[in-house]
């Protein structure tokens, strides 16, 4: 197994740490789709082909995606060691196979706003709890706005009841149409339920209630438990989508950051978040989605945001698991 090696001027204990802040990400199912090579002078951060959901996400997208939040995980933790990551998304023969590399791009004291979003990385949690009734007020609004702004992608705020019955047609329809699909079906069971001592997916506690035919919004069923009577889910929560301003593996990763930077957001605001990503995962859905959108913006998730209770985080797998030989692959 691959050791943690020392790179960037960071000690092994910090590269360690560095990635264990990575691999604190979402990802569809908990499912971590990545991988990390530590070289002398850089981190390079790989897809794990074998962590992709064939039939959920069969061209790779939200694999992407969970790769970018890891990127952005990545770059707050060494921006924390007071580093200024220099980043190459998709960089080709520099690092074949590799979505980005991260360089040392000389020093940088992290601001305010840097301390607080890396802090919220290990508070970060998918949460399918009920929210409180209280809506998400314009000013966190626009603070989530602006965080997919500056990751040069854009926040979409679901906001017209006829924008809301729209999408939750969308969410419905494709959630059925997965319902079908024996592929997804077993992916979600392989990574649910009781699974004592597993270091990926969503067990019990984190995995909401079971839905129930009069839901206005359609989670998805991570075998959960029954609902207790009176925990109906919030009639009302600030829905938005994850979007890029155009097509394609680089955007993917760009909008798997703005994803995250929005979370972490959220997150020191003290709002909660959980996903309803079916419309996104469904070919003939995800076009619908995007003609509701105006048809300029690339629909990359779902998200469900507003007020709820703390939620247990979900596992995570050892960083030496993640880890790829250090071998150069130019040389
Ligand atoms: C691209 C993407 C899509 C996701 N889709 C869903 C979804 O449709 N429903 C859901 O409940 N969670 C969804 N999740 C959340 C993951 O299940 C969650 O990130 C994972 O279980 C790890 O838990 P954590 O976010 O609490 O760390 C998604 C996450 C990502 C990154």
């Amino acid at each position: 197994m691959a050791e943690v090696t020392a790179t960037l001027g960071l000690t092994p204990e910090q590269v360690r740490l560095a990635l264990t802040s990575a691999s604190l990400a979402p990802s569809v199912h908990n499912s971590q789709p990545w991988r990390f090579r530590v070289l002398p002078d850089r981190i390079e951060l790989h897809p794990d082909h074998d962590r992709r959901l064939a039939a959920t996400d069969p061209d790779g997208h939200e694999l992407r995606l969970a790769c970018g939040a890891a990127l952005f995980n990545l770059r707050l933790a060494l921006q924390g060691f007071g580093i200024r990551p220099l980043v190459t998304i998709l960089p080709g023969q520099d690092a074949p196979g590799a979505l980005a590399v991260v360089r040392r791009g000389g020093v940088l004291r992290p601001d305010d706003e840097m301390r607080a979003l890396l802090k919220a990385v290990p508070r970060r949690r998918t949460n399918r709890r009920p929210f409180f009734e209280s809506g998400v007020d314009g000013r966190h609004r626009h603070a989530l706005v602006r965080a997919a702004e500056l990751e040069r992608s854009w926040l979409y705020v679901v906001d017209t009841r006829e924008e809301v019955a729209r999408m939750k047609g969308l969410v419905r329809r494709a959630h059925l149409l997965q319902q079908e699909d024996p592929g997804v079906r077993a992916e979600l069971e392989s990574f649910t339920g009781d699974r004592p001592d597993a270091t990926d997916g969503i067990p019990p506690a984190s995995a909401g209630f079971r839905p129930e035919t009069q839901d206005e919004w359609i989670f998805r069923d991570f075998q959960a438990a029954e609902r207790v009577a009176g925990k109906d889910y919030e009639s009302n929560p600030l829905v938005a989508v994850v979007c890029s301003h155009y097509n394609g593996q680089l955007a993917d990763v760009q909008a798997g950051q703005a994803m995250q930077r929005v979370l972490l957001t959220a997150t020191t605001l003290g709002l909660s978040a959980s996903f309803m990503s079916q419309p996104v995962e469904v070919r003939p859905v995800r076009e619908e989605l995007r003609r509701a959108l105006g048809s300029m913006l690339v629909p990359h998730t779902l998200l469900r945001i507003g007020y709820s209770t703390p939620v247990p985080a979900t596992p995570r797998r050892p960083v030496t698991e993640l880890l790829m030989e250090p071998t150069n692959s130019r040389s």
